[in-house]
């Protein structure tokens, strides 16, 4: 048969990423990060964002071109992040995508960066079965997600009403003194804590929001109620238990999000979890998604390590099922969507 090459851009962030996926298999995956930049700031720099991008973007291409061993020429089609990000950043990448597009003459398809969390699994794990329950979290993003289809039919269950699971993270992080971003030393920090030591308030669990908000989640409050903990343990005196608390905030996030999308697959009927997103790396939330799927019965499926964070393989992918699907590529005209929905 005729084999499909297609090349994906991420840029929605601070990750430059490029992925080549020729017939599902992966063949390249390269990322540039301007992270270092940002522990002195406390958080991302949008115009330093955007910079890096446009000084990396080509080096990064011409290494994933390499490394893959294939030339523009071999390439069937552009897939690109066309939102939701940061505007600058997703310019960077979306304007590359044209140029290639334009100057090779195949099509271009613009993508959503949340559904390409999900669309990574299948590099590593195969084929999707024909309905299941993708939960992405991430710095920007909590949600919960039905998808018939990863190239075109995903509807959003639910999501976050204020403080996205990394966003919370990186603001407790903060209120314990870790450097930015926090998510990867409070998950290291927990470790060594006691889970049960303290018990954060889970928010939207119950009460009169129970049956509307039956699959979105709200973070802000439990971000107050370790501020308080630890305000309440200073005034007395007492000593900062860091692991403990490190410990406790995680389980508080992790028994929310593994219950809530498990609860999204019984309700519908799916048989598979896919988890993706930056805040999927949490190894307190892989083993208690594994575990709580394995009680129920449900097929849980989290992509390895690298493929969690922003990624080229991701958009990759998504592009390929986009492009295999028939569905008609975007216009040379497109811009970004900085809100995009799914
Ligand atoms: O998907 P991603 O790379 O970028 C966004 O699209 O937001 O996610 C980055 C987020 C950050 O908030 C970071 O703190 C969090 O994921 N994160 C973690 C871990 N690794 C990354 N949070 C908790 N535990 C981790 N191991
Ligand atoms: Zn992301």
């Amino acid at each position: 048969g005729v084999s499909t090459t297609v090349l994906g851009i991420e840029t929605s962030c601070d990750e430059t990423g490029i992925g080549i996926v020729r017939d599902g298999e992966l063949l390249a995956d390269v990322t540039a990060t301007s992270m270092d930049e940002y522990a002195r700031y406390g958080g991302i720099i949008p115009e330093i964002a955007s910079r890096a991008h446009l000084q990396q973007m080509v080096p990064t291409l011409k290494a994933a071109l390499e490394k893959a061993g294939v030339g523009l020429g071999d390439l069937d089609a552009i897939a690109v992040t066309a939102g939701p990000g940061l505007i600058g950043s997703l310019t960077v990448g979306v304007s590359a995508a044209k140029s290639l597009a334009l100057a090779l003459g195949i099509p271009l398809y613009g993508v959503n960066h949340i559904i390409g969390h999900l669309a990574v699994d299948q590099l590593a794990s195969g084929p999707f079965p024909e309905s299941f329950i993708g939960l992405v979290v991430s710095g920007g993003h909590s949600s919960i997600l039905h998808v018939r289809d990863i190239a075109g039919d995903v509807t959003e269950l639910g999501g976050t009403l204020d403080d996205a699971a990394g966003e919370a993270f990186d603001k407790v992080g903060r209120l314990l003194g870790l450097p930015y971003p926090g998510g990867p030393h409070i998950d290291r920090l927990s470790r060594t804590g006691n889970r049960d030591a303290i018990r954060f308030p889970r928010g939207l669990e119950g009460g009169k929001n129970k049956a509307r908000h039956r699959y979105d989640f709200s973070f802000s409050g439990l971000k107050t109620a370790v501020a308080r903990y630890i305000e309440g343990l200073e005034e007395r005196g007492e000593e900062v238990n860091v692991p403990d608390i490190a410990a406790g905030f995680t389980e508080a996030i992790t028994d929310t999000l593994t219950d809530k999308a498990l609860r999204a697959c019984e309700d519908k009927g799916c048989d598979t979890l896919v988890v993706g997103g930056g805040f999927s790396a949490n190894s307190r939330l892989r083993e208690l998604a594994a575990q709580r799927g394995a009680e129920r019965g449900i097929n849980v499926r989290i992509p390895a390590l690298r493929y969690c964070t922003d990624n080229g393989a991701m958009i990759a992918a998504l592009g390929y099922s986009v492009a295999v699907s028939g569905r008609a590529p975007s216009a040379l005209d497109i811009t970004v969507d900085t809100n995009m929905p799914l």
